[in-house]
């Protein structure tokens, strides 16, 4: 059987005790399980509002602090890795979040199976891994037929952000997104970003950070 090849490597690390309690408490509030059908974010919300998927949230400290910002829309965060998923649902319990859903999987797949063409105002993808040797390149998430992919889930005029601390990858995706013919180059940012252990670890590093916009034709 031929094994798509992964944008992750699933490590363990370690879960805290409150990301353990998280994902078996809060998960069943503020989880949404894969499933291979679409999703309707009117069911899941109670509401019509813009909605944004955040691919790779990470521990979420952007995912909270950007959805406190704009309580008037909708953010469903993607991650597959369990402290990750654990750690945005105590944010999301703790500011009282209403607007905000994780899904703990692969957001290919998610993106392929569950979100509607044409339903999305935004995507994020902050500080995806860079896989820096170019052995790896081909496991980075920016790649011609994942930019199609994304175009398509946004609707007409739906942004696309994409962060990087790694100049040759924000090269690749400068192109790649570039290339891609449902996509245009964007003025600037539907929301702005809040520093994460990423950026602050690039940041340290003197890496440039490169924020990348571009929108759906
Ligand atoms: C370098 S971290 C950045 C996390 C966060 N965005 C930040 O800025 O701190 C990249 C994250 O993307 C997640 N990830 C990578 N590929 C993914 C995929 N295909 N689906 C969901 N999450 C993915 C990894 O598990 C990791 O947590």
């Amino acid at each position: 059987m031929n094994r798509p090849i992964r944008s992750y490597v699933l490590r363990q690390g370690r879960t805290t005790a409150a990301q353990q309690r998280a994902l078996e408490e809060l998960f069943p509030k503020y989880g949404l399980p894969f499933q291979p059908e679409s999703i309707d974010s009117g069911k899941i919300f109670g509401r019509i509002a813009p909605l944004v998927l955040e691919i790779g949230s990470g521990m979420g400290e952007t995912t909270a602090a950007i959805a406190k910002a704009k309580p008037a829309a909708d953010f469903i965060a993607v991650e597959v890795h369990g402290p990750g998923v654990g750690s945005l649902l105590n944010r999301i319990a703790a500011d009282g979040l209403a607007n905000v859903r994780v899904i703990r999987h692969d957001a290919v797949e998610v993106l392929t199976r569950m979100i509607p063409d044409g339903a999305l105002a935004a995507i994020h993808l902050f500080f995806p891994d860079p896989w820096p040797k170019k052995r790896h390149h081909k496991r980075r998430l920016v790649q011609a037929q994942f930019a199609a992919l994304a175009a398509r889930k946004l609707a007409p005029g739906g942004t696309l952000h994409a962060a990087t601390d790694w100049p040759d990858y924000a090269e690749h995706m400068n192109s790649v997104f570039g290339n891609e013919t449902l996509l245009e180059p964007a003025p600037s940012g539907f929301v702005e970003r809040s520093a994460t252990k990423f950026e602050t670890r690039g940041r340290r590093l003197g890496h440039p950070i490169r924020d990348l916009f571009f929108r759906r034709k």
